[in-house]
């Protein structure tokens, strides 16, 4: 399978920020692991991060034109509002699921709500870093039942 594994805005300073909420492991030694998994699990992949909605999307878009199977998406604080994502999402139709490392609904008000949710097949949250792979294992589930039928 060729999965992409896409990080949201603020990601890229994980270990140091907020780290009673996020933890200590910075998005490389995370994406380390998830490289391990994904090499041993025979998958193809690829690791994307920005700070900016519309390269999120570019990225999304290529995704269709690259023939990827499923994307693991952690959206950040796009989660909340950004239209624009669950858009690209819902235009490309590759099975997503959405992953938070902090428990959102545990949190504020405002992160209660996804929007890109109704875009993906289902969100993960609360696990930390694990969350990724939880989400993988979800495309994984999802992909070899799809193929049996
Ligand atoms: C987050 C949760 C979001 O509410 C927040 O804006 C983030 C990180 C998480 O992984 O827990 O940037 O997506």
């Amino acid at each position: 399978m060729k999965i992409w594994i896409i990080n949201g805005p603020n990601l890229n300073l994980l270990g140091t920020r907020e780290p009673d909420i996020y933890g200590t492991e910075t998005l490389e030694s995370i994406n380390r692991d998830i490289q391990r998994y994904l090499i041993k699990h025979g998958h193809l992949y690829d690791f994307f991060q920005s700070n900016s909605e519309g390269a999120l999307i570019d990225k999304i878009q290529e995704a269709l034109d690259e023939h990827v199977d499923g994307i693991v998406i952690n959206p950040a604080a796009y989660t909340h509002y950004s239209y624009a994502l669950h858009d690209a999402l819902k235009a490309v139709s590759i099975p997503t699921v959405e992953v938070h490392l902090s428990a959102v609904h545990a949190r504020e008000a405002f992160r209660k709500e996804s929007v890109i949710a109704p875009a993906c097949i289902g969100q993960i949250s609360g696990f930390g870093s694990t969350g990724y792979l939880l989400g993988i294992q979800a495309l994984e589930h999802l992909l070899s039942k799809e193929k049996k039928k």
